[in-house]
């Protein structure tokens, strides 16, 4: 009976599924959402994601970075900074594009997480040369043969010892420009340890740093 009832409303569109207790606090108090609408809602006012004035200096970086080289980020998640990247840089610069799929605040599983931005940045990657590397940042390291890239954005893993590592290969490899997301002493230290240790923020907007040289 339950199936057969659960069969007959999915037919018309229905789901009989509820939302946990921490997605349902995401949502604004003053509006009654279905079950698909508040996915939708949560799915699209993501947390983990670039600001728009974070955003607005990655791409004044991206402007002055040189566009023979390649532009190299780790911490794809699901593409909203690979679009800011993609939208500011000349076409023909490459744009690789780093992510293990080990965290998205979705809680989905790492193969929907793979899929949906595979979906995001398909115009991207088929049209404005961005290259989706589906491995871990060491892995990408070890295998890289390019030119020093014109821009290296750090947005992996935020531990003291990860950022520590992704910004010493961006220096040993000869990034021209160095920049990184969630430098924030109060949720995010490891990150501000590891920036100081290598020269500091030499610009710094909202999280946004820029490495100094
Ligand atoms: C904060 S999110 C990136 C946010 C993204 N740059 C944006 O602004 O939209 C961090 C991403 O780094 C990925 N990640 C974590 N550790 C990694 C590692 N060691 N190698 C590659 N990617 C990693 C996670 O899977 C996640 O997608």
């Amino acid at each position: 009976m339950r199936s057969f009832l659960k069969t007959l409303l999915q037919r018309r569109g229905y789901e009989l599924a509820s939302l946990y207790p921490d997605e349902r606090n995401r949502l604004p108090g003053d509006l009654t959402f279905s079950y698909r609408e508040a996915l939708y809602y949560i799915g699209s006012s993501l947390a983990g994601q670039i600001s728009l004035d974070e955003a607005q200096l990655l791409a004044d970086l991206v402007r002055s970075s040189d566009p023979s080289r390649p532009i190299v980020e780790v911490g794809t998640l699901f593409g909203h900074s690979t679009m800011v990247l993609a939208m500011a840089k000349r076409r023909e610069q490459r744009l690789f594009t780093v992510d293990n799929y080990f965290w998205n605040p979705l809680g989905v599983r790492p193969q929907v997480h793979r899929a949906i931005t595979r979906g995001r940045l398909k115009q991207a990657v088929d049209e404005h040369n961005v290259v989706i590397k589906d491995c871990s940042a060491s892995e990408f390291y070890a295998s890289y043969a390019e030119p020093p890239p014109a821009l290296f954005f750090c947005d992996a893993d935020h531990s003291y010892e990860a950022v520590h590592a992704d910004l010493t290969w961006a220096l040993q490899v000869g990034a021209t420009i160095i920049c990184g997301d969630d430098y924030e002493p109060k949720y995010h230290p490891g990150v501000v340890r590891a920036v100081d240790e290598l020269g500091g923020a030499e610009r710094l907007s909202g999280g946004l740093y820029v490495l100094k040289r």
